[in-house]
């Protein structure tokens, strides 16, 4: 296969440079177009980034010459991680200029003709990408990946759709790097919790919804469970944990609950997508697991991992979940979006 050339916006910010390096080395997608702001335009990559991340910057990115964010000669299929001041205008002026964009940023999750793309568990939504093209006149389009702690609720919640979720209640556990770089000064958070990440909670609510609803009739449905969330950044580096208590419409035996995380699997194993993990939601068995510094980084970073499952007292079942929250939470998320819609011929 001939790889598949794509572009970055916003390529020499956080999750920009997680783009870069979740990028190397990709079996269909190949990194020939890094956009930011005007401040590094002109510049070669490596002279407009002070990267960030563990290991060396990838060299074949490094001497890329950073474009404006603004359409022209970028690749068909743009990565967006811009900031979310510009998000909106410059996502915009792609896909009306023919690009498939597919955002990291929240500003246009919750469109009502706009999918937020989960491949586990909504690849259906895409069914509204026509629609979107009708009432937008865009020959392109926008898709968009979740916030980084809806995620890892998300995905633990997919193998339990079956039973009807009714309500939930979740208190997240976030990690340092989701506040991008520098993010919150180390005398705040050192030996410390903050308990409010702003507009977070709101996030995690809506967009939990939206995720888990159904594409009838048309339109995107949300679903009809109500979520409560309580946010808190915690002293961790990678990975958010998240407790969720919920209540379901067919509350099922401890045994099958389990089983249901165990034997999970969805559209992109099934299409075998380069980024998908082999079991999207790992259940693990042990009373203190998952952790974020042991389990976060296991199968790439792009599972959701799972644990204590037991009776709640006041809803049915309570449990947690982890995520990566740069990975699955936000580059790998998006990577993981564009290579559904390769694989279903919606990029041509
Ligand atoms: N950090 C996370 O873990 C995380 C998780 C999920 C989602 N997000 C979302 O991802 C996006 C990026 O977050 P981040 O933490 O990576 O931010 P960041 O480090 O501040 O990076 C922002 C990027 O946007 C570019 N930019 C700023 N102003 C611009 C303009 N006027 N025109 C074009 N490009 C411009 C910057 O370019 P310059 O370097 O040239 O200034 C940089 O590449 C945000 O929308 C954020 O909400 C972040």
């Amino acid at each position: 296969m001939q790889p598949i050339e794509v572009g970055v916006l916003g390529a020499t910010g956080m999750v920009g440079q997680h783009f870069v390096k979740f990028l190397q080395g990709h079996p269909w997608f190949q990194l020939t177009w890094v956009g930011a702001s005007e401040r590094s335009t002109a510049k070669k990559y490596k002279d407009a980034t002070t990267w960030r991340l563990a290991g060396a910057m990838p060299a074949e990115v490094a001497d890329l010459t950073v474009e404006e964010c603004k359409p022209g000669n970028a690749p068909k299929i743009v990565f967006s991680a811009t900031d979310a001041s510009v998000a909106t205008e410059i996502e915009q002026a792609f896909a009306k200029a023919g690009h498939v964009v597919v955002s990291n940023s929240r500003n246009h999750r919750m469109d009502a003709d706009v999918p937020l793309l989960v491949p586990e568990i909504n690849a259906e939504h895409l069914g509204i990408l026509p629609k979107q093209r009708e009432l937008r006149g865009w020959p392109g389009m926008i898709v968009t990946n979740p916030n980084c702690s809806t995620i890892a609720l998300t995905m633990g919640l997919a193998p339990l759709k079956q039973f009807g979720i009714r309500k939930l209640v979740v208190t997240t556990l976030q990690a340092i790097s989701g506040a991008g770089y520098p993010g919150v000064p180390s005398m705040d958070i050192m030996g410390n919790v903050i308990p409010f990440i702003g507009g977070e909670e709101e996030k995690m609510q809506q967009e939990t919804q939206k995720i888990l609803g159904d594409f009838t009739g048309g339109e995107l449905r949300a679903l009809h469970a109500k979520v409560s969330a309580h946010c808190n950044r915690v002293a961790v580096v990678d990975g958010h944990l998240v407790t969720i208590s919920v209540e379901l419409e067919h509350k099922p035996k401890h045994d099958d609950l389990v089983h249901a995380f165990n034997s999970f699997t969805a559209e992109p194993q099934k299409r075998n997508l380069p980024s998908a993990p082999n079991q999207p939601v790992i259940y693990m068995p042990e009373k203190d697991r998952p952790q974020p510094r042991r389990d976060a980084e296991r199968e790439n970073g792009m599972a959701c991992f799972v644990g204590r499952v037991r009776e709640c007292p006041v809803f049915d079942y309570k449990f947690i979940a982890l995520a990566h929250n740069t990975v699955r939470g936000a580059a790998g998320a998006a990577v993981l979006n564009a290579e559904l819609m390769q694989s279903m011929g919606l990029i041509s």
